[in-house]
This record gives structure tokens, C-alpha cells and sequence, in this order.
């Protein structure tokens, strides 16, 4: 009776076998807990199991006369029988295991066995009900006691603050959180980390840099009337401009329609005020000009002598910025004014970038910086690309794309820089036939980039000319005369404004009007971004590109639409107001569309500071960095560090050059991935810039938010795909334009000095040779810079940064972080708005604040994808043993408890 039969062992075994050999070909199980998986197996058996005992029951049907043969299917059929109940009994066990992991009712740390917990947390509460008043959230922490024997307080991983730089560390001693569930002991915040930043005379104590004083220079003794003179020559100038300009226009020197470069200039919208103000500024650029050239200035007198002269005397004295009276408020204005109450215009949308270095351009004060120090040229920008860059796959071992991803998503809610427009806002063209356009026919703001002779890409089809256009001139904060500047087109504040706008007839036009809702398109029941059929769409039409909020008038933006994975982080955000609106409304039902809408958007903002300075920049400053100059998330109550003198806006060279070293993390290829793993999508990118359809497609949108979180990030490196540097754009054409290249000819264009003065600037010695530099960076990329450029002096500021090594616990090197952790002091210290600052009409309450501080990247993929289930607590970190995928209602995953709003004091009727 006990004989198996050998026709159900085998079974078994075959049951068993192909599932293991598939576990071991899948990159990673994205959805699936191991039980799901011993599921399937057991499904399997149960199914061989019944087809076996089918077979003996037809047997036994048939009334056999051979008694042995009888016993024997008898003997079989009750074991299969047997064999049958014993696997749905496994099968109840499994469903219940996977009931509890998906109630979060499981440990994090299945593989390593919890070390004894010094104090048990509280119980877990139920799941929060929005109806029921707010008591502070259940406290899942308790006090604990580090692997190094300090006292630390329990929680969930990301709500420790130091959980990158000792993430292997603090997992030797897992706590208990709540059932079940375990954290890691955090140590105290207060503890000094190893500090590795070197405390230099030009940062501060807050990380912002202290600009050098201007050098002395000889004042030339300009009268008020040649002053005005240069003004008046200015504004005929400006009229031969315009005059150029239609001309171009009406003879169709434009940039072809569809070409890369009509793409890359797709990505530069400009409103009427942008361009009405880029002319303002062009009549004190054209004047400064003037000057420089009438009066034989010298390069440092056109820079530093020219800003003492006012233009506000001259005739374009009404191209002066004007200012109005502030008052604060509980909400922030959509264009960022006011936000400084005595510097209305700090930060401000339409305003110029800031500059801590002077400019240092050719002829002091508008041309492109073209010649070394001795006079020999500068290499061109894409000779630059392919003698310094390589396309060597250098996948991170630690960091998703999701870090990628956020660092463009905040760009485009930091910085736009809008470039130069042909007449009616037309796209300038500065190449033709592979050659640059004859002088007479040239657009005054082409600055197009030689592509060497024998260039690997380009000579094949005859090009040597990339096309490429100035950035837009913006008029001088100071109203004065001087070098040019550039614009920033949206506020400078992480204030979602690619989200919501900048400007209040964007945000009207992004806004339903009805419970304090954003538009939305509805597919299939599911919320994505509203169509912008006018900017592009599928070949059948069906399917449109999207519209958000970095938008500069009705129709819409196209960097929303410039690669999916951004397209993506903005649906995750569009849906995440939209969820918050309709919970804020349930909990106050008699707020109005505006209070909702403006509460909402409080919100919002707060998760994305908070997402923003709790996980992704310690990544890339690092926890030192972050701690040495207090830009870490507080654990508990206000922060105070609002400093009104502190000008947030954004700098030029954070904009045209340190913050573009994310470029350097892309992939060639985006991932999507179904829910056990298998790729689902594989797209190249230069084939689908201005093409996100893909998420229109079912369950495509969890798809690539698998894809995201679990595709490694390249590394921080001089290592490019080239399908960024060589097929920038390129659709179905046959090259397409190289985003190195374009970085380094933008920090040309805007005169950014070269990489060796930042580093003086930044508290580093000045290499005075090569083999200075050898601390910094390795040997092959000092070569491949020796071989460019003449002198270390000559190196641009692009190029020098992603040179270097990255500092210790940071992404980016020392110059880069030097200049990337300025602009994020400033964009915390001199936002009276920042979400943890105590004591403004704008200021969280301290519930609410805690509240907020539980925010994490993870929690917000987790709400607002379709049916995704699981997710590592870090997002930004790939999952791994340290970092395990949990249920999504895993308390390892925090929840803002909205609750605390109920009965908030809104400051709209
Ligand atoms: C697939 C991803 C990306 C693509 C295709 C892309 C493409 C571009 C292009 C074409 C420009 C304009 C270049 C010029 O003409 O000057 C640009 C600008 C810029 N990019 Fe990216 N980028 C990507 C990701 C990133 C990431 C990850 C970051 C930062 C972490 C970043 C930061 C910037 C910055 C700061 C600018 C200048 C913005 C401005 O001043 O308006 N980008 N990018």
C-alpha cells in the first residue's frame, strides 16, 4: 500500500524541474513572493496528479478481470488521492503565507534570523479609516541599541537618516518594528559623520559659495550722453535684427520639421513674455556691445567695469525690471514672486540666472569664449565629445534609473533656459546641407558646432556642421550695462512647477476646477496625463502626447514628452494630487475646488522636498556633505533656517553644466518589466523621444515602474551611450545630435569660466599642470584631456566635472558637488515655502509635519500605480538582501496620515 508509483514520481520530479531552470533565466522576480512561486509548482503537480487519477478511475471503470491488476489501480488511485489532498492542504498554507505577506504581516529580513530586540514596539493599529478622527499615528518605533552598541530608536529603513552611507552596517542589527516587521536601529541624528569636505574660505556654513570680489579695473569716464548714445545705437541695431529675422523667415531658413534638431528645439518653448523680455535684454547686450567696441574696452573692463553704469538714465530705461509690494501668504504664487518678500523677483519665472563667478566671454561681454589664453582655438564642442567621451556599459551596482529619472524630473522643476526664436517663435536653422549657412543668411544667435573631418558618425553622410542656438539674453537684475545673461523661464523653487506651472494661465489650463482636481485623461478607468495631440501623436492618431505643468501657455510642454520614463514620474505625480485632493476633500467636505486645490498642492510640494533631501541627494553629495551643512530632513519639529538675504534662484552653472551630470547616468535602452520579470518592453531611446505611447498600453504603466526601480542607472563617469551622443533625437533619420557636445558649447554660450576656476572657487588648490590633477581623476581621462586641451587652464566646466572621481560617499565629484550642494542650500535656506521651516503663515503644524517626513519615493510609486504590489523601501537603491522587496502595505513603506489635515485652516474662501 505504501508503493508511490514511478509515474507520479516522475512526475514530480518534472513538475519541479523546469520552474527552477526559468527561476534561474528570469532577471529578478519583480512580483511574485517565493510562495507564489512554490504555488505555481503545486498547481502544476496537482494538475499532473488529476490527469493520473482520471486514468486509473477509466481503468477501474472498465471492470478488470485480473484481481492483481484491480488491487494495483485500487493501491493507485487512493494514493493519488492522498497525493491530491496533500497538495491543497500545501496550497491553504501557501495562500495564507502569501495572505500575511500581502498585509504586510511579514519579516523584511526572511534570510537572516532577527537578533533579540531590546524593547517590543507597539502593536500595529488598523489600517487608518478617513472617517475616524486623527490620533497621532501608531508609533511603530522603539528604542533599540546599535551593532556599535549605541542607543538608536527603531524604524523603518527609509525613515533613517543614515541609511545609504550604513545600510550594511545598521542591517547586522535588525529591530522589531510592529508584528512581525522589522527595521533597522537608527543611531542619533546629532552624531558627527566622517566629514570629508574640505572647509574652504569660499563655502560658508551653509554650503552656499561665497563669490570672490570682483578684480580692481580702471572705470572708464563715460558721460550719461555716450551712454545714451550706445543705448539709442542699440535700439537701431535691434531694428536691422528684426529686419534679419523676417527676411530668414520669409526666405525659409528655418529648421526642418522633424529633423533632431528641430526635436532638441521642441524642448524650448518659449511664452510672448520670455521672448518680449529677451528682446529688452538684447538692446542692453547690443548697447554693452557697443561700447566694448567704440571705446576699445578691454575684456575685463566690458565685464567688470561696464554693471557700474546704469541703463536706467538711457532710452532703455523702461527695459528695466519693476518690482510691486509683497505680502505673505499661506500659498505660494505660481511664478515663485514673493516668495522673498523684499526681493520679489528673487526666484522668480522670466528672471536671469544667478551667476557666483563672473561670466567670462571672448570679448568680455557677449561672444562665446573661442580661443585659449595663448590664442590658439578651442577645440570644438564635438571634438571635445568623441575625444573625451566612450560608450562603455558601466551599469551601477547600486542605483536604479529611478535616480536618473528624479534628478531630470527636477531639473525641469528647477531650471529652463529658454534659447533664441525666429520670427513668430520659429525654430532657427544655423546648418545647411552639412555646412554652416553663408554669414548673410546666418540667424545673429547661431553658435553651430564644427564636427571634425573625420568624424565616426558624421563624415560618412557629409556633415560637419551641428546645428545649435544661443540661449535667450535676459535682462540684468541690476538694470545696468554688462556681460549678457541667460533666463530661467520657470521659478527656480522645488515647488512641483513642472507640475502645476509657472504661471497662473498654465496652471488654469491644467486644473479641472471640480474637488480641487488636475486634468486627467481616462483609459481604461485608469488616470493618465491630458493629451497634447497639437505637440504629437502615434502614426494612427489615436494616441496622444501628453500636457504637464512645466508647460509655458495652453498647449502644453514637450519636455514632458521628451523620453517615457519622464512621461511616467509625471502621470505618478498627476495621480498622487488627485489622490490626496479627493482624500482631503472626504476629510473636509465643505472646502471649496480652490482651497482643496491649494492644500493639495502644499502637499505635494512638501513630499517632493522631503523625497528629494531625505533620499536622493545624499546620494549624490553625500551623507557627509549633507550633514556638514545641515541640509538633512530634521527628525522632529521646525527647522529654522530661512535666510530672506539667501537668493534662491538658480545658478548658471548648475544650469549649464554641474546639474546636467545626470546625463552620464542614462541608459540607451528604457526597461519594462512584467510581474514575474520577464522584459515586457526594450526601447531604445533615440527611437522614442516625443513617443511615451507605450503607456497607453495595458498595464504598461506598472510595467515600466518595474523597469524603473529594478534598471540599473549607468555610473557616474566620462562613459556616454551613444545614444545620447551620437543618435541625440535621431528617430529614423540617420544620425541625430550629441548631447556632450551640446553641454559643452551651452557652457560656452553662457561664458561659463573654465573647470580650473571652479575649483579654486570651491576651496580647491588650481592645477597649475596636468599631474595636479592627478588626485581627482584617473590617468586615461588626464591623457584624453591633455591631448583636447592646451592647458589645464582651458578645460570647460562640463567636461572637467564629470572628469572626477566622485568624492567618497557621493556620485559626483568635488567641483560638482561643491556647485550642485550650493543651489540645493539655496533652494532649502532661501525658500520661505520649504516644508520643514517653522514660523511663516505657510508653515505645517508639527503633526503634520511628521506626517510628511514619512514620504518616501517607494510609497509614492506604490499608490499611484495600477496594481503593483511590491517594492524595495528604497527606491532610489536597487533591491538586494539589504533592500528586499516588501508588500506595498508593509509598514517598511510608511504613510502619510492625511487625517491630520481635517479641519486645516485654509487660507482661500
Ligand atoms: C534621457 C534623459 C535625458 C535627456 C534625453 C536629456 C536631454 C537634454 C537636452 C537635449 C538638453 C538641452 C541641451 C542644450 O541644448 O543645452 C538638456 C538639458 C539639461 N539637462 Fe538633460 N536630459 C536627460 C536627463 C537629464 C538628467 C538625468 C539630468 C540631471 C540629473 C539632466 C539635467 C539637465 C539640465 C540641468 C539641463 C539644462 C536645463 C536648462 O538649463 O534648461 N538631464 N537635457
Amino acid at each position: 500500500m505504501t508503493r508511490i508509483p514511478i509515474a507520479l514520481l516522475v512526475l514530480l520530479l518534472l513538475a519541479a524541474a523546469p520552474v527552477r531552470s526559468q527561476q534561474q533565466q528570469r532577471p529578478f522576480l519583480t512580483e511574485i513572493f517565493p510562495e507564489q512561486l512554490e504555488q505555481q509548482q503545486l498547481q502544476f503537480q496537482q494538475n499532473q496528479v488529476q490527469v493520473e487519477l482520471q486514468q486509473v478511475q477509466q481503468a477501474l471503470e472498465a471492470r478488470p478481470q485480473d484481481p492483481e491488476l484491480r488491487d494495483s489501480l485500487l493501491q493507485q488511485q487512493e494514493q493519488f488521492v492522498l497525493a491530491f489532498r496533500d497538495i491543497q492542504r500545501q496550497q491553504l498554507v501557501l495562500q495564507q503565507r502569501i495572505q500575511d505577506r500581502l498585509s504586510g504581516a511579514q519579516t523584511v529580513l526572511q534570510e537572516q534570523p532577527p537578533q533579540p530586540v531590546q524593547q517590543q514596539s507597539q502593536q500595529p493599529q488598523p489600517a487608518p479609516q478617513v472617517e475616524e478622527p486623527f490620533r497621532k499615528s501608531p508609533n511603530v518605533e522603539g528604542s533599540c541599541k546599535t551593532v556599535s552598541g549605541e542607543s538608536g530608536t527603531c524604524r523603518p529603513l527609509v525613515s533613517c537618516l543614515s541609511f545609504y552611507a550604513e545600510l550594511p552596517e545598521l542591517k547586522k542589527q535588525p529591530c522589531k518594528l510592529a508584528v512581525n516587521e522589522f527595521g533597522v536601529c537608527c543611531p542619533p541624528k546629532n552624531r558627527n559623520p566622517a566629514i570629508n569636505q574640505p572647509m574652504t574660505a569660499a563655502t560658508t556654513v551653509t554650503g552656499v559659495i561665497r563669490a570672490p570680489p570682483p578684480p580692481p579695473v580702471d572705470i572708464p569716464p563715460f558721460t550719461s550722453e555716450q551712454l545714451n548714445v550706445a543705448a539709442a545705437n542699440a535700439l537701431q541695431r535691434l531694428n536691422e535684427r528684426r529686419v534679419l529675422v523676417t527676411s530668414l523667415f520669409t526666405k525659409r531658413i528655418l529648421v526642418p520639421t522633424g529633423s533632431a534638431a528641430a526635436w532638441h528645439q521642441e524642448l524650448f518653448p518659449t511664452t510672448n513674455e520670455t521672448l518680449t523680455q529677451g528682446e529688452q535684454a538684447q538692446k542692453s547686450v547690443d548697447a554693452s556691445v557697443g561700447l566694448v567696441n567704440d571705446f576699445n574696452l578691454t575684456r575685463e573692463q566690458g565685464t567688470f567695469a561696464l554693471p557700474s553704469f546704469s541703463i536706467l538714465d538711457t532710452v532703455l530705461g523702461d527695459t528695466c525690471p519693476r518690482t510691486s509690494f509683497c505680502q505673505p501668504h499661506k500659498y505660494r504664487s505660481t511664478d515663485g514672486s514673493c516668495n522673498n518678500i523684499k526681493h520679489e523677483l528673487w526666484g522668480r519665472a522670466s528672471t536671469a540666472l544667478q551667476r557666483i563667478l563672473p561670466p567670462k566671454y571672448g570679448d568680455g561681454v557677449n561672444s562665446p569664449r573661442s580661443r585659449a589664453a595663448n590664442g590658439s582655438p578651442l577645440p570644438s564642442a564635438r571634438q571635445v565629445s568623441v575625444t573625451f567621451t566612450q560608450d562603455v556599459d558601466s551599469p551601477s551596482e547600486n542605483y536604479t534609473m529611478l535616480l536618473m529619472q528624479w534628478g531630470q524630473f527636477l531639473d525641469h522643476d528647477t531650471t529652463h533656459t529658454p534659447i533664441s526664436r525666429g520670427q513668430m517663435g520659429s525654430g532657427i536653422s544655423c546648418c545647411r546641407n552639412g555646412r554652416e549657412i553663408e554669414n548673410s543668411l546666418r540667424h545673429p544667435d547661431c553658435f553651430q558646432i564644427e564636427i571634425p573631418r573625420n568624424d565616426h558618425m558624421f563624415a560618412p553622410f557629409g556633415e560637419r556642421c551641428m546645428e545649435f542656438v544661443r540661449s535667450l539674453p535676459a535682462p540684468r537684475p541690476e538694470c545696468n550695462f554688462g556681460p549678457r545673461e541667460q533666463m530661467n523661464q520657470i521659478t527656480a523653487y522645488l515647488d512641483g512647477s513642472n507640475i502645476y506651472g509657472s504661471s497662473l494661465s498654465t496652471q488654469q489650463s491644467l486644473r479641472t476646477f471640480r474637488g480641487g482636481t488636475l486634468q486627467s485623461q481616462n483609459i481604461r478607468g485608469k488616470q493618465l496625463l491630458p493629451g497634447n495631440p497639437s505637440e504629437c501623436s502615434d502614426d494612427t492618431g489615436r494616441s496622444a502626447c501628453f500636457k504637464a505643468g512645466m508647460c509655458i501657455s495652453y498647449v502644453g510642454d514637450g519636455r514632458v514628452n521628451e523620453q517615457i520614463d519622464l512621461a511616467l514620474l509625471h502621470t505618478i505625480w498627476l495621480r498622487e494630487h488627485n489622490r490626496i485632493a479627493f482624500e482631503l476633500s472626504r476629510l473636509n467636505p465643505r472646502w471649496s475646488d480652490e482651497a482643496i486645490f491649494q492644500e493639495t498642492r502644499r502637499i505635494i510640494i512638501a513630499q517632493l522636498q522631503h523625497i528629494t533631501y531625505n533620499e536622493f541627494l545624499p546620494i549624490i553629495l553625500g551623507r557627509s556633505y549633507m550633514a556638514k551643512f545641515g541640509l538633512s530632513p530634521a527628525e522632529s519639529g521646525w527647522a529654522r533656517n530661512y535666510d530672506p538675504e539667501l537668493n534662491a534662484g538658480i545658478t548658471n552653472a548648475f544650469a549649464a553644466a554641474a546639474y546636467r551630470f545626470g546625463h552620464t547616468l542614462i541608459q540607451g535602452n528604457i526597461h519594462g518589466y512584467g510581474k514575474f520579470g520577464n522584459i515586457r518592453e526594450n526601447l531604445v531611446l533615440s527611437k522614442q523621444h516625443f513617443a511615451p505611447f507605450n503607456l497607453y498600453k495595458e498595464g504598461a504603466l506598472d510595467d515600466f515602474i518595474r523597469g524603473i526601480s529594478f534598471q540599473s542607472s549607468q555610473n557616474f563617469d566620462r562613459f556616454f551611450t551613444k545614444e545620447i551622443t551620437d543618435h541625440l533625437f535621431q528617430g529614423n533619420l540617420n544620425f541625430g545630435l550629441d548631447l556632450v557636445a551640446l553641454n559643452v558649447q551651452r557652457g560656452r554660450d553662457h561664458g561659463l569660466p573654465p573647470y580650473n576656476e571652479w575649483r579654486q572657487v570651491c576651496g580647491y588648490e588650481k592645477a597649475r599642470n596636468w599631474n595636479d590633477l592627478e588626485e581627482y581623476m584617473d590617468p586615461q581621462t588626464i591623457t584624453r584631456l591633455a591631448r583636447l586641451y592646451g592647458s589645464v587652464d582651458e578645460i570647460d566646466l562640463y567636461i572637467g566635472g564629470v572628469s572626477e572621481k566622485p568624492m567618497k560617499d557621493a556620485l559626483v565629484g568635488p567641483t560638482f558637488v561643491c556647485i550642485i550642494g550650493d543651489q540645493f542650500s539655496r533652494l532649502r535656506r532661501g525658500d520661505r515655502f520649504f516644508y520643514e521651516e517653522g514660523g511663516h503663515p505657510s508653515s505645517f503644524d508639527q503633526v503634520q509635519l511628521q506626517e510628511l517626513r514619512k514620504s518616501s519615493l517607494a510609497r509614492l510609486l506604490c499608490d499611484n500605480s495600477d496594481d503593483m504590489a511590491l517594492i524595495q523601501p528604497l527606491a532610489f537603491l536597487k533591491p538586494s538582501f539589504l533592500n528586499q522587496r516588501v508588500a506595498c502595505a508593509s509598514s517598511s513603506i510608511p504613510k502619510v496620515d492625511l487625517r491630520a489635515w481635517a479641519g486645516e485652516r485654509t487660507a482661500v474662501p
